[in-house]
C-alpha cells in the first residue's frame, strides 16, 4: 500500500478518469481532495466514493487563482491533472489569440499550475499529466489536441528535469469509456475504463523510480500498423 496516508490532489477529479484515480487511491488508503468547477459534480462525486475524501471548487484555467487554491489545500503528496479545458483546436478556426485555443487551456495552464505547484507539493511527491492517443496521432479535425498532448508528454520529460527530484510522468489512455464501442482498434479487444486509468495513475504515483515517463493505457491500440 505505497499510498497509505498520502494526500493526493485530483484536478479534474468529479469525474472520468480523474473519479477513477479516486476509487484507486483510496483504496490504498490514501486521502484525496478532488478539485473541480461544479459544485454538484464534486458532492456527487464524494458521496460515490469511500474513503477520506474532501472537495474544493477550483477552474485551473483562472490562472490568477492558482496561489489561492493551493494555500486553501496545503501540502500534499502527489497531484494528477486529468482537466483537460481548452478552446478552439481545428486548423481553420479563427484563434484571434491562443487563450482562444485548444493549446493554451490544455498546455499553458497546466504549466502554470505547476510553477505554483512546486511550493506545495512534499518531498518525495510526484504529478502526473494527462495526454492521450493524438500525442502521436492526428485526424484532419484537432491539430491543436495533438499538439497540446504531445506538448504535455514533452512538458513531463523537461519538469522532471527542470524540477527533480520531485518526479514527473505523463499518461496516454485511448479509447478510454466510450460510448459507441471501438473494440476493432484494440489488440485485446475492449474498450479501456475510468478505473483501469485510475490503477495505471496510482501505479506511477506510488512507484518512486519511474519519472519523466509516458505510460500508454490502449489495449495496445498504439502499437496496431494502420
Ligand atoms: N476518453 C479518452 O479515451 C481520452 C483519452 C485521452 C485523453 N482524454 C482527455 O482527457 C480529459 C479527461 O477525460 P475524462 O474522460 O476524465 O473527462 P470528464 O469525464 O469530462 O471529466 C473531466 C473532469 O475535469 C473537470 N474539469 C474540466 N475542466 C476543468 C477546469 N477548467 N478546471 C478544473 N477542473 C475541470 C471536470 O469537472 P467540472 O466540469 O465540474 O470542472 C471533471 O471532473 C478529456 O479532456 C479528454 O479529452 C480522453
Amino acid at each position: 500500500m505505497r499510498l497509505e496516508n498520502k494526500k493526493i490532489l485530483l484536478i479534474g477529479g468529479s469525474h472520468g478518469m480523474g473519479l477513477g484515480a479516486a476509487r484507486a487511491v483510496l483504496a490504498q488508503g490514501a486521502q484525496v481532495i478532488l478539485v473541480g468547477r461544479e459544485k454538484t459534480a464534486l458532492e456527487t462525486a464524494r458521496d460515490e466514493l469511500v474513503g477520506n475524501v474532501r472537495t474544493v471548487q477550483g477552474d485551473i484555467t483562472e490562472v490568477d487563482s492558482h496561489e489561492a487554491l493551493l494555500e486553501s489545500i496545503g501540502e500534499f503528496d502527489h497531484v494528477f491533472i486529468s482537466a483537460s479545458p481548452g478552446g478552439e483546436a481545428g486548423f481553420d478556426a479563427p484563434h484571434p489569440r491562443i487563450e482562444a485555443s485548444y493549446f493554451y487551456g490544455k498546455v499553458w495552464c497546466t504549466f502554470k499550475f505547476l510553477q505554483c505547484v512546486v511550493r506545495y507539493i512534499s518531498a518525495g511527491g510526484s504529478i502526473t499529466l494527462m495526454s492521450g492517443g493524438y500525442a502521436v496521432r492526428s485526424t484532419p479535425d484537432y491539430p491543436l489536441v495533438s499538439m497540446a498532448f504531445a506538448a504535455t508528454e514533452a512538458m513531463a520529460r523537461a519538469l522532471a528535469v527542470s524540477i527533480a527530484p520531485i518526479r514527473v510522468n505523463a499518461i496516454r489512455p485511448t479509447y478510454i469509456d466510450q460510448k459507441q464501442p471501438l473494440t476493432s482498434k484494440t489488440l485485446t479487444g475492449t474498450m479501456g475504463s475510468n478505473d483501469d486509468v485510475g490503477d495505471a495513475v496510482a501505479f506511477l504515483m506510488g512507484n518512486n523510480y519511474i519519472n519523466g515517463e509516458t505510460l500508454s493505457i490502449d489495449g495496445g491500440a498504439g502499437v496496431i500498423f494502420t
